[in-house]
């Protein structure tokens, strides 16, 4: 199904299943641990060995020599794998440094070697045992100290490095009000609670890999270029993960290593990335450097926006592309962005909750802060002054296809009580703890991708669906069996959703937000084409029968589904395809955060008190589910404002924290009341679901409203995260 008009009106604006509250699905799995996760497939390869990743002790040089006697002979040990004997690997193209280093050092604690053992533990220690001399080479591991050498990036998430619009120069330079501030944010760990974790197995040349991943088919596709090997003769079974935040996106040394290990030892193999591992050894999300310049009138208009950003990674590698929202997110004839990228020797820099966004926007809306107070205005009302009902780089002639910012603002600011909100910073106080709010936007892109399925139903009536789509915690059974509901008029617990399997349709997959809304855009034109098997089987004509009660209907007639179904059901399958729609609209998701913080006025420690927001993403398909995920981004947008960062060693160039010990997030108790608010919204040029992503919108912007809270509780302007107590004082 080619979707490239708006929708129509069809069978999900019902709203019997979809649109309401539905427990997840796979919950009672999850809490009785009966999902089993990858590294735990003892069911599906039993009796595998086990094995244990050595990383490279330095971060960039080579590999002198190996001595792996000592190893080798330790009790338990069944192989040992380095580039020496790894046989000839090719490199997928999504990751920019090899999975097995060696004899070139790419990057610390890069894998040079994994040791496989029939347990765990003997794995561990024969590694080490390993002897590896290093020839270290001088590298870059300083971003401030790099800057002045970047260069325009080739590649990278999301299109151009630049854009401009007007004479940003000129403008800016004439402008009655002026900001001018350079802001910065730290590396990033994803933090998620599974760690990458494969479980591998070869039958003959066919290799099946139980793997933590949000992209089923990407996975296929570079393992099979890893290996160089058939993608045909690859199975990658994904059904449940437990969190990815992008990590997880490509391939990993796990995979790799557990492949190879299991094609050594001629036996299933695990292996997981261990916790101190991966913040070095797996991917990071880039620091930056940013410099954001508002040129408005008095009365706060903005004239001129300039945003640039500096980021680094390892040669090959993308920029973050931190500038994004800006060239969509408010008014202004004369603008620019740029986005630049210096060569860093640190870990390889990649994807994390909505890359651009997360960061660009914690820079974004203190500038917006900063220009309200200049201006004296307040931050919700400018922010409503800005507002522009098309994408301001490319005029009136590309609108949004749906865009209730102004309603978010407006809403969000009622239900959080802003009006009691006291302009002046460092006036509110209770006790020892001064007392202020702060407010910022939501704003991320809206991405579409293919996505496929196939659904099937029973002699019973009871309906399957199945596709390679994930479920990274995210709530995709859960919505996707609620579509199939609403489309076939079934209840939800006659729906059997089987997810995360390359034998089933390529789906969108996990990642950019874009997942919920395309997969189960996927899973509807599957749905269509079921239900004109069904009618055709009834005799109906397709476009008049009804499906409701578990029956097809026409008039006063009406057949069980599983009448139709046949000894094996009766299947269909179609994926959804999207046209220019997303180029003929400017797309995206919008909201306002809002947040009420406490700074003790001796130790200037941060405490939240309350947070809110309000949210328009098109359809809400599951409003607990939907709810979940816009306070997890807010809890860890908290993360990105108060706590997270990884410390870069400077000397020998590797991130020092790596642990959950000392890589800090946010907990329950450090978030007391969260409020979300959807606002009401169908959006016919996003997909037939008319809905939109929501995953990753919560993360945009909540960090800067706890900073701006901070300033009108203190009057310390913070521009540097994570706003820690070392900066506050
Ligand atoms: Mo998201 S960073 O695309 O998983």
């Amino acid at each position: 199904m080619k979707f490239d008009t708006p929708a129509t009106s069809n069978p999900i604006d019902r709203g019997r299943v979809v649109g309401l509250p539905h427990d997840r699905i796979d919950g009672p799995a999850k809490v009785t641990g009966t999902a089993p996760y990858a590294y735990e497939r003892h069911d599906a390869a039993p009796n595998a060995a086990y094995g244990w990743i050595v990383g490279s002790a330095i971060a960039k040089g080579r590999i002198g020599a190996m001595d792996l006697r000592a190893a080798e002979a330790a009790p338990g040990v069944l192989a040992i794998i380095t580039h020496q004997n790894a046989g000839q690997l090719g490199k997928g193209d999504m990751n920019t440094a090899h999975l097995l280093g060696g004899p070139q050092i790419e990057h610390f604690e890069q894998a040079v070697a994994v040791v496989i053992a029939d347990t765990l533990e003997n794995a561990r220690d024969a590694a080490g045992q390993l002897r590896i001399d290093y020839i270290p080479e001088r590298g870059r591991f300083d971003l401030a100290a790099e800057r002045s050498k970047a260069a325009v990036p080739k590649g990278g998430f999301g299109g151009e490095p630049d854009s401009k619009a007007g004479d940003f120069e000129g403008a800016f330079a004439k402008a009655a009000v002026r900001i001018d501030r350079h802001y910065t944010t730290p590396d990033q760990s994803h933090a998620m609670l599974e760690p990458h974790a494969t479980t591998a197995a070869w039958n003959g040349d066919k290799l099946t890999l139980w793997t933590s991943n949000q992209m089923v088919a990407w996975a296929v596709g570079e393992m099979a270029k890893t290996l160089k090997i058939p993608k045909a003769n690859i199975r990658v079974v994904a059904p449940y993960i437990g969190g990815g935040f992008g990590a997880k996106l490509f391939l990993r040394a796990d995979a790799l290593l557990a492949a190879l290990g299991a094609r050594a030892v001629g036996r299933p193999v695990k292996v997981a990335i261990a916790r101190p591992q991966i913040p070095n050894n797996s991917t990071h999300r880039p620091a930056t450097i940013q410099r954001i310049r508002l040129g408005a009138s008095r009365d706060g208009i903005i004239d001129a926006v300039g945003h640039e950003s500096w980021s680094g990674d390892l040669p090959g590698g993308s920029p973050e592309i931190a500038a994004q929202q800006t060239r969509q997110l408010y008014r202004g004839a004369h603008r620019m962005t740029t986005h630049r990228l210096t060569t860093l020797d640190l870990p390889e820099g990649n994807a994390m909750r909505a890359p651009g966004e997360a960061v660009g926007m914690l820079a974004l809306e203190i500038a917006m802060d900063e220009l309200a107070e200049a201006c004296g205005i307040d931050p919700v009302e400018l922010r409503i002054r800005n507002d522009v009902q098309y994408d301001p780089e490319a005029g009136p002639e590309r609108p949004f296809s749906s865009r209730k910012f102004v309603e978010c603002l407006r809403e969000g600011a009622q239900r959080f009580g802003w009006d009691r909100r006291n302009p002046r910073p460092g006036q509110v106080r209770d006790g020892r703890w001064l007392i202020g709010m702060g407010m910022a936007a939501a704003f991320r892109g809206n991405l579409v991708l293919a996505s496929g399925a196939r659904v099937g139903v029973d002699m019973r009536g009871h309906v399957t669906v199945e596709t390679d789509m994930t479920d990274i915690g995210t709530g995709s059974y859960t919505i996707i069996g609620q579509t199939a509901a609403e489309m076939l008029g079934v209840p939800l617990d006659a729906v059997t959703v089987r997810l995360g399997d390359s034998r089933y349709p390529v789906s969108a997959g996990s990642g950019g937000q874009f997942g919920a809304n395309s997969s189960t855009a996927g899973v509807y034109a599957a749905c269509v084409a079921l239900r004109a098997k069904l009618a055709e089987a009834a005799g109906f004509p397709a476009d008049q029968a009804l499906f409701e009660d578990g029956l097809v209907r026409l008039g006063n007639q009406s057949k069980k589904l599983g009448a139709m179904a046949g000894r094996d059901g009766l299947w269909a399958e179609d994926r959804i395809e999207f046209g220019d729609l997303t180029q003929r609209y400017a797309q995206a998701t919008f909201g306002a955060h809002f947040c009420e913080v406490g700074v003790d006025i001796d130790t200037a420690e941060v405490r939240i008190c309350r947070m809110g927001g309000a949210f328009a993403a098109g359809r809400i398909l599951n409003p607990k589910s939907a709810r979940s995920q816009v306070i997890g981004a807010m809890t860890m947008g908290v993360g990105a404002a108060l706590m997270e960062e990884l410390a870069v060693d400077t000397r020998f160039g590797f991130f020092v924290n790596h642990d959950m010990a000392e890589y800090m997030v946010p907990v329950h108790a450090d978030i007391p009341e969260q409020d979300v608010l959807f606002i009401e919204e169908l959006d016919d040029k996003s997909s037939p679901m008319k809905a939109k992503g929501v995953g990753e919108l919560g993360i945009c912007g909540v960090g800067a409203a706890v900073a701006n809270a901070i300033y009108n509780a203190t009057g310390v302007r913070i521009r540097d995260y994570p706003i820690t107590i070392d900066k506050m004082l």
